[in-house]
């Protein structure tokens, strides 16, 4: 089904969609050896965090390289808030292309992507055009440059991700300490509370969690400083700047909402 107008019947009759974590419907998808590419984030980060199962990115791997299919990270959420190297360096699997935004233009419009050289030869050879209004962006290049080099270095992303790692378990013991059908997940610098008691392994799991729980978290942190983003799909990234104060405040106005979950007559006072 079109997730939006204007898609022409082109375009939908030359896309397959398959469910993530499924190897199986991957390999039936591609095995007429008729499909250019496939697309996919490595963790999905617009429906919380759904974390790739134990050797699912290692199977796409190789059924992709079986059929003659181009395999496409879309790591425009996860990039160098993964691993300074992306997710396709934290799971330790080489795409042929992959594409890059956000985190790495340190809050500048950008995106990047890149590939193996057979396929950026494509580009570099004149058979494929890639022009465009913003390519090569000065300003963007150089903010680019500033968070790789000097900001979200190596050593800085994993210090933070290893904070972040606390954070997030320190979440979910305060979920496990108070049995809510709730758990904590990390992936890097980003965490989220997803509100259902199994993991999320792809969308229609994502589907069954709580929104409404979701929904109630978010908008008690906002009313208490602590602005998680809007969208209930989405993921906190601690970044390099937030202080362990500013986490301790977090973990307390979770705390809260969790009592006032437990008992509603304590609201007023938290
Ligand atoms: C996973 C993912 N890929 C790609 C995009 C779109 O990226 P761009 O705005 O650079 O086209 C988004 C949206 O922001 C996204 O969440």
């Amino acid at each position: 089904m079109a997730a939006t107008l204007g898609l022409p019947p082109g375009v939908l009759n030359d896309t397959a969609v398959v469910s993530f974590n499924d190897p199986e419907a991957l390999e039936h998808a591609l095995s007429a050896g008729d499909v250019a590419c496939f697309i996919v984030e490595p963790v999905m980060e617009n429906i919380g965090l759904c974390l790739p199962a134990d050797g699912y990115l290692q199977a796409v791997r190789e059924i992709t390289r079986r059929y003659g299919t181009l395999l496409l990270f879309d790591e425009v959420k996860t990039g160098i808030t993964a691993s300074w190297h992306g997710a396709a360096a934290r799971y330790g699997v080489v795409p042929d292309l992959l594409a890059v935004g956000k985190s790495i233009g340190g809050g500048l419009p950008l995106g990047a992507f890149g590939g193996s050289e057979e396929c950026m030869d494509a580009i570099t050879t004149g058979k494929v055009l890639h022009v465009g209004t913003f390519n090569g962006n000065p300003l963007c290049m150089a903010a680019a440059r500033a968070v790789l080099e000097e900001i979200c270095t190596p050593e800085e992303t994993a210090r933070v991700i290893e904070r972040n790692g606390r954070f997030v378990a320190d979440c979910q013991a305060l979920l496990a300490a108070r049995d809510m059908p709730a758990h904590a997940v990390q992936c890097g610098a980003k965490g989220c509370v997803t509100w259902s008691d199994a993991p999320v392994r792809n969308y229609r799991d994502y589907l069954a969690t709580d929104f409404d729980l979701a929904f109630a978290q978010w908008i008690w942190g906002v009313n208490r400083g602590v602005l998680l983003p809007p969208g209930l799909d989405e993921q906190w990234l601690l970044s390099v700047a937030h202080t362990e104060a500013d986490i301790a405040r977090a973990l307390e106005v979770l705390s809260g909402f969790l009592d006032a979950l437990e008992d509603p007559s304590r609201v007023e006072e938290l």
